[in-house]
């Protein structure tokens, strides 16, 4: 007689590697619907549950996913009964009850499935337990609570996917936190699209969804991330049209242009050696000017053409009116940053040692239109790169970047508008963890967001997603052995994820701790409003929001 036949609920039928197939016991041999383990009550057989498959002395742990009747019974289903299980293989618990990953001893045919006992998961869990960094609690044992490894989650970047209203933003609002209140020198920069993590309400109070003394509220517009902070190919990519057949003459003559500017405000600066990209003032008007004389130049008493004479008209005509395009006023006319000397002051900003030192920086991009937020962000993006990347103390100073509704600027395809971010992110992603520049990546369309960024990422924390591509692509990512586990994101409810890979001891379904407070991410509620809402609205207003192009 096998021992502890009270939590016995199946036997093994098939072993494959990465997956097994159980049959539940039926009805004549004892099969029950519930049971119960250390105490509590279990559901046999139910999606996203632990079992533990026994034999000869060794354990393994598997996950549930996927449960089917067993057709050649040629009986009608009435319960889990006779049902055929599919289960994960997830590792092995050693004679002393320590769990590592991955299955060594393959049981065989036979081998006798349990269910699992809370303590047997809970001493799995508990590895985690000292980073104190509690993220939700087990769905199949609710009094389990799930800790994430910081480091991991981190350092390897990391992916919150789900379709809209899985619950996305609350679990970043909960992350942050929770990585705040376990870390109190974190440091956080958030891309806040649409103002979900600080805004203000009509009478302009500002509403964060971190404490107040955590937090830096950074409206985009008024961040000024200068030109003279761009590489040459970003000023390439925004001032030069590739398609133009002048494309290489303009660009090797403001190569010159820009570099002989550089040169002049290194020598007020007093650096020796300098180099094209070399973050330091240069003045774009200074620049439009020398190309229009050179499209202008004359000899001979203006009788003989300059050699470039006529070839930067439409380049001038492009750069004036990308000056006088407001929606890029944050980039091409600062106001404050057009000195050399302002850099620091934008850098201290922006990873949170102003004053006061706050641990998460949320940068507002809703105010800005959004066909510019791309550059916006790639700016955002490689400031934080470059910061930790001459930081010689980058390993001490982690910085994490974390991207909400990452699609819209870091897309999958090339050649579009945003490549200039794509590529700073796909920087971040492959050598940010060399410099401790940390990537979060949200999205609701992961089969639109660059392969690159998230196939890098250590950590997935899955929301519900019944998209069959977006699956399809989630699974491609999915480490091997796990892919199955994807099958369950159809039926995951609200703030309730599977979370795969680094920073969690094994594949595990979480129900996410509730965010307190939680973000401004509310869906309108037309019900309400076209029962007792406003009966008119400031028109005259709406349309000088639009023309300001300022929300
Ligand atoms: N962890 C959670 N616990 C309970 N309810 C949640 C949780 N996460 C999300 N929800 C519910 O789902 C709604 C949508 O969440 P949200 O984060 O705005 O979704 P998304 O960003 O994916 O569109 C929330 O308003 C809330 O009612
Ligand atoms: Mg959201």
């Amino acid at each position: 007689m096998p021992e502890q036949t009270d939590t016995l609920i199946g036997h093994l039928l098939e072993v494959r590697n990465g997956r097994f197939v159980a049959k539940l016991l039926n009805e004549k041999d004892g099969f029950r619907p519930t049971l119960k383990a250390a105490d509590e009550v279990k559901v046999v057989g139910q999606v996203g549950s632990y079992v533990s498959v026994r034999q000869h002395g060794f354990r393994s742990l598997a996950l549930i996913n996927h449960v089917e009747a067993d057709r050649s019974d040629g009986r009608r289903c009435r319960s889990a009964a006779g049902c055929l299980v599919a289960l994960t293989p997830l590792g092995q618990i050693t004679e002393d009850g320590v769990f590592h990953r991955g299955v060594r001893h393959f049981p065989t045919p036979g081998a006798e499935v349990h269910i699992v006992a809370e303590e047997e998961i809970d001493s799995i869990f508990a590895k985690h337990r000292q980073y104190q960094f509690e993220f939700g609690h087990l769905h199949s044992h609710p009094s389990t609570a799930v800790h994430l490894d910081p480091s991991a989650l981190c350092s390897r970047h990391f992916a919150i996917l789900g379709q809209s209203g899985s619950g996305k933003s609350w679990s970043v609002a909960s992350l942050i936190q929770r990585m705040v209140d376990a870390m109190p020198n974190a440091h956080i920069i958030l891309l806040d699209l649409h103002g979900e993590y600080c805004w203000r309400d009509r009478t302009r109070a500002l509403h964060s969804a971190f404490k107040p003394e955590q937090t830096r509220y950074l409206d985009a517009r008024a961040l000024e991330i200068p030109y003279w902070l761009m590489t040459f190919a970003e000023l390439v990519d925004l001032l030069v049209d590739r398609n133009d057949p002048g494309a290489a003459i303009q660009t090797a003559f403001l190569r010159e242009t820009i570099f002989e500017l550089k040169k002049k405000e290194a020598k007020v600066l007093d650096l020796e050696t300098i180099s094209l990209d070399s973050p330091i003032y240069f003045s774009l008007r200074e620049v439009y000017e020398t190309f229009k004389e050179a499209n202008e130049f004359r000899t001979d008493f203006g009788k003989t053409k300059g050699p470039l004479f006529g070839q930067f008209d439409e380049f001038l005509v492009k750069l004036l009116s990308r000056l006088n395009d407001v929606r890029y006023d944050f980039l091409l006319n600062p106001v404050r940053r057009n000195r050399s000397e302002t850099l620091p002051g934008l850098l201290r900003d922006f990873v949170g040692l102003g004053d006061p030192k706050c641990q998460v920086t949320v940068i507002d991009l809703s105010p800005v239109p959004f066909d510019v937020r791309p550059t916006v962000s790639a700016q955002i993006g490689r400031l934080a790169f470059e910061f930790n990347y001459w930081n010689p103390f980058n390993r001490e100073f982690p910085i994490l970047l974390v991207c909400e509704e990452a699609h819209a600027y870091i897309p999958r395809e090339s050649n579009t508008q945003f490549e200039g971010t794509r590529k700073s992110m796909e920087r971040i992603a492959k050598e940010g963890r060399k410099y401790g520049v940390g990537l979060g990546v949200i999205s609701q369309r992961p089969h639109e967001l660059s392969e690159t960024v998230l196939s890098q990422c250590g950590t997935y924390i899955c929301l519900r997603i019944t998209n069959p591509d977006d699956q399809d692509y989630v699974r491609k990512l999915v480490p091997e052995g796990e892919t199955d586990l994807v099958d369950i994101l159809t039926s995951l409810g609200r703030g309730e994820a599977m979370i795969l890979g680094e920073a969690i001891p094994l594949p595990t379904r979480t129900q996410i701790h509730k965010p307190d407070p939680t973000p401004n991410s509310n869906d309108a509620d037309f019900y309400t409003a076209w029962t007792s809402g406003p009966e008119n609205l400031d028109i005259e207003g709406i349309v000088d929001r639009w023309r300001r192009q300022g929300r």
